[in-house]
Formats: C-alpha cells, structure tokens, sequence
C-alpha cells in the first residue's frame, strides 16, 4: 500500500441541463450543453484548470419524451465516446470515462473504442462498465426482453476479459518499424487471444496496438451483490450513490471487504459516491438557489411514489401541511431529517419533503450550503471512509460548476484533500496505479 496521504478523487458526472431537473430552466442554466461542442470543451478545460481526475458520461440505450421531466438530461444526449473523442483533442490531462452497456455490446469493438481514446488521449482513456439500467434498450438491440441480473453480470466478465485480453494482443515493443530491415512489425509479439467461452469467441489479435495505460482503468456502477463482485475483480474505482453516510460506509467496507478474494488489495479500488452541490458564497445564497430551482420544477405533485417510498400514507394531505407524525417509519424520519437539512430548517412542509424526493430520486448525496459547509461534508465523508472522493453533479449548467470549482475545491486545496498539480499524465497516475505488465510478455518471462 502506498505510504502517500490519501487524497481525495473528484470528477464530473456530466448532466447536460444539471442534475436537478428544473435546472435547465433557471434564468441562467445552459439548455443545450450537451450539444453544444465549445460549452463542452469549456467545461472540460475548467475541470482541468482545477486539477479534476476525470469528466465522466454516462450513456442509456433507450429513450421517450416522458423523461423530459425528471432526466432531460438523459433523455438524449451524445454517444460517449465520440463526444470524448472530442474532448481528447481540448484538453492534455484529464481523465475521460466512457460508459460502455456490455449487454448491448460485442468485445471487439469496444476494445477497438476504448484502446482508439486511449492513444487518442495519450493514455487518459477510462471505461464505465453497466449492464443497462433501462429495460427497453432490449427494443433497441433485436431483443424480446431486458436479460436478468445474473445473466447479464455473466456477460459482463466473460467480456471484460476479452476486451482486456484483446489489448495485451500487441506487446509494447511489436511494431519495430526498422526502416534498414524492412521489419514493420515482430510477429512474435503479436498474440492471438483464442477465446471461446459461454458467450464468445473472439480470435484476436486486436487491430490496434497496446493502449498507452497499457490496461485501461475500469469503472463499474452499481450496489447489487454481483455488481460488488465485478468491482471486487475487476474495477479501480466504482461509482455508487447514496445520499446516507451509514449506508455508504457499510457499502464502502463491504465491497473493499471482498477485494482480498481476488488478490487485491482494499485501496486498489476507490469508492465514489455522486455528489450534488448546491453551493453559494453565503448559506442563504445556496439556500435560495435551492428554493428557486425546486419552484421550477414541472409536476403534477403526485404524493403517491413518496408515500411508497417512505411507508407513511401521505396522499390525503394538503402541500402546504407541516410533516405529520413520522414516528411509525425509520425511513419516513430520516427523509424528513435529509429535507430539513437541504431547506436549512425544521418546520417544513410536505411540499418541501415532495422536492428533496423528487430532486434526489436518483439516489446521490445533496448538499445545500455555504462553501465550508459542502466541504465540511465531504471531508466527513472521505475522513469517515463513505468515500475515496466524489462523482460531482452540478445541479444546473454551467453555474453549479462554476460556484463549486470557484469555492469549493480552493478549500479543499486549502484543507490538504486534493491535488494543486497533477502529479502524472495519464488517468491511471491520477488514480495511482503503475502501468501493468503485458500478460504475454510475462508469460515469456516466466
Ligand atoms: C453513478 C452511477 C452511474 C451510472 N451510470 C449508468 C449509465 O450510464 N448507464 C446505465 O445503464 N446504468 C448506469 N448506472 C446503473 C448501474 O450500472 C446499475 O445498473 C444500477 O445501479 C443497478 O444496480 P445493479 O446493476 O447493481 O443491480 C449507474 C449507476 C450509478 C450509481
């Protein structure tokens, strides 16, 4: 383990309009980020200025209008690594993630996405590995039905080892280029992978040489039990979201717990939960911010998925009504203490509990406060092990970046939790990790 003091990870968790759903329609929030090429280079060169690990796009395989007013941001968007592609060329440093669904995907190609960013970007290439939250991808790809969990947690280490194998497929010294020879490339370094699994069979060699990382560092995304054991196996860093510190603590402990059965160490895997900052340069500010887009939120106030969520019938009640008794339901009190907390008082109404459930459906930690008060949290949380740093989730574009990027990482500077120069070039020396040996020369080696 490295004896250096461990510091925090940041990145974006791009939403084209913001995080919250009504923050495209703030006075100031950015409508078309996501499809407006110098606004997404603008914000790439900002996280860089300040020091950010990594932009990260996430990517959904099905669409409908319907979600035009809880995800517009995900309703449509760009296809992710054509749009990193892009960012490669506008930036020297940061670390880009691409999210790759493998249950609608073949190997080949993906190695041949990933291993392209990757020299693309000199070395700064990353990829978000899911098995596809949305069920009508299926539609999409000439399926009848969504696969299950298991079957698609199958499919999806059967295919990471492929595309991890297909990268080795070209040893680091194969293409001599010797001009006095005539020797372009050195067969004997130049691997077929011969897979044949449950899923797959893939020949190989890949028709592109080894990425710059040499492996790429992978992402993965989700709580389930199978999901911990891919990151457990395979990730360098797993993206969660919780907005309870004791359930991200325990599902911290829980997956680094199970690295050992897989000859890995607990801090080879960093944990990072989704962060949305409501922040301003006074508490009032922030709070204000928080009002104002919870006004603009497109609803018909429908008090039936919180009444399910938090086991408390809420539907007879007026929105103007204080928070009747709780007491029957421990999750009924603790949504009740997160609302209090974002609206910074205690006498709320059930209007105020409607917002927080709606703008926080997605699960991630929201922090309404004053600059010291969202760094407090998140010192908390990395000091508490809930965290090794956070998925950052602007509410709305570009001015919820901009406020965090202005106040907040300053202060963590300021308190020793993040980086002030990036130490390496490539995203595997942000995240700490020495480029790894090629499987076949090892072999060779013995
Ligand atoms: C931060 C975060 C980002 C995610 N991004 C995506 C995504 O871009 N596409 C997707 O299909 N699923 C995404 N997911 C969903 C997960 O991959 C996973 O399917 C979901 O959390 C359900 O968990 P499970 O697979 O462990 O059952 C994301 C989850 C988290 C926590």
């Amino acid at each position: 383990m490295s004896s250096k003091r461990r510091q925090l990870h940041l990145g974006l968790f791009l939403f084209g309009t913001g995080y919250h759903p009504a923050g495209w329609r703030l006075p100031e929030g950015k409508t078309d980020g996501a499809y407006d090429p110098q606004f997404l280079k603008e914000v790439a060169q900002k996280l860089e200025k300040a020091k950010f690990d990594f932009f990260f796009l996430g990517d959904r395989l099905a669409t409908s209008a319907d979600m035009q007013h809880l995800f517009p941001s995900q309703m449509t968007r760009l296809e992710p690594f054509t749009m990193l592609s892009y960012l490669a060329a506008a930036t020297d440093k940061i670390g880009l993630i691409g999210t790759v669904n493998t249950t609608y995907a073949e190997p080949y190609n993906i190695a041949r996405f990933t291993a392209s960013l990757d020299h693309l970007s000199r070395g700064r290439a990353s990829w978000n590995v899911v098995t596809g939250s949305d069920t009508r991808a299926a539609l999409n790809f000439s399926r009848e039905k969504h696969w299950d969990n298991a079957k698609r947690y199958d499919y999806a280490e059967e295919f990471i080892e492929i595309v991890s194998g297909l990268w080795d497929t070209w040893e680091d010294d194969s293409l001599p280029r010797d001009k006095a020879s005539g020797m372009f490339a050195d067969g004997s370094k130049v691997h077929a992978l011969n897979h044949v699994g449950e899923h797959f069979s893939v020949a190989g060699p890949l028709n592109i040489l080894r990425p710059i990382q040499g492996q790429l560092p992978l992402i993965t995304a989700g709580t389930s039990l199978r999901s911990q054991m891919l990151a457990a196996q395979y990730s360098d860093m797993v993206f969660t979201g919780t907005n309870v510190k004791e359930v991200a603590v325990k599902f911290y402990k829980e997956v680094k717990g199970r690295l050992p059965e897989y000859g890995r160490e607990a801090s080879d895997l960093k944990v990072l939960p989704g962060l949305v900052p409501i922040v301003g340069r006074t508490e009032e500010e922030a709070r204000a911010k928080y009002a104002e887009l919870n006004e603009l939120v497109v609803t018909d106030y429908d008090l039936g998925p919180l009444s399910d969520k938090i086991g408390i019938d809420l539907r007879g009640y007026s929105l103007e009504d204080p928070l009747p008794d709780l007491s029957a339901s421990e999750t009924a009190l603790h949504w009740a203490g997160l609302a209090r907390g974002a609206n910074g008082r205690e006498d709320i109404t059930i209007r105020d509990l409607f917002y927080f459930f709606t703008v926080t459906v997605r699960g991630h930690l929201l922090v309404v406060g004053s600059t010291q008060q969202v760094a407090d949290i998140i010192e908390e949380w990395f000091r508490d092990e809930a965290a090794d740093g956070f998925n950052v989730c602007p509410p709305y574009m570009p001015g919820g970046l901009d406020l965090f990027l202005e106040l907040v990482v300053p202060e963590l500077q300021r308190r020793g939790l993040f980086r002030t120069e990036y130490e390496g070039s490539t995203f595997r020396e942000h995240l700490g990790l020495s480029r790894p040996g090629n499987r076949y020369d090892l072999i060779a080696k013995g």
